[in-house]
């Protein structure tokens, strides 16, 4: 029998909803990794901490956005974080500090649970800001960050737990 391939490195992006921020992370971070070829060793999923949007897909200004700079959220649908996450992830990458907070009510698992934005070199932020309540400029903002802790995050994998 031939090997089988090593076991994928599992991501996943978490915000409140699961609808503007993280499925923009999923997004950004999942066309980054194709780009380089790495789909079938870098598993990605995004999730909420809370349920009001279960099985909705991503809010249509996040879409948008995104759509503009060549990223398609539109199969994406949202669900809430569960404790076995926290087992089945390599990484949970937190867009802001409530969110890790809110992992922390999970208990704890294997899972290196992180803000996103300490992969992305020379921001001047460590914290995604929501955009839901906000206007366009929240979206591009957001995607700025996500573009920059999405370039530093593949660095670390491939630095960390892939041989490529
Ligand atoms: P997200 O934004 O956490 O970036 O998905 C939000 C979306 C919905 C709500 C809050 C934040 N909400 O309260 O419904």
């Amino acid at each position: 029998m031939p090997p089988s391939p090593a076991a994928p490195v599992r991501v996943l992006f978490l915000c409140l909803g699961n609808i503007c921020r993280s499925p923009m992370a999923e997004g950004v971070f999942r066309h980054a990794v194709e780009r380089v070829g790495l789909a079938d060793a870098i598993a990605i999923d995004s999730a909420g901490c809370g349920p009001w949007h279960i099985g909705s897909p991503p809010d249509q200004r996040a879409q948008a956005a995104a759509r503009k700079r060549g990223y398609d959220l539109s199969k994406q649908r949202a669900r809430q974080i569960e404790a076995h996450d926290l087992d089945g992830f390599d990484f949970v990458l937190a867009m802001d500090r409530s969110n890790l907070t809110r992992i922390e009510s999970l208990g704890t698992g294997r899972a290196e649970c992180r803000l996103f934005l300490e992969f992305a070199d020379g921001a001047n932020a460590d914290e995604v800001p929501d955009p839901y309540y906000g206007g366009g400029d929240g979206f591009e903002y957001a995607l700025d960050l996500i573009e920059a802790a999405s370039d530093g995050l593949l660095t670390h994998i491939r630095k960390t737990r892939l041989q490529d």
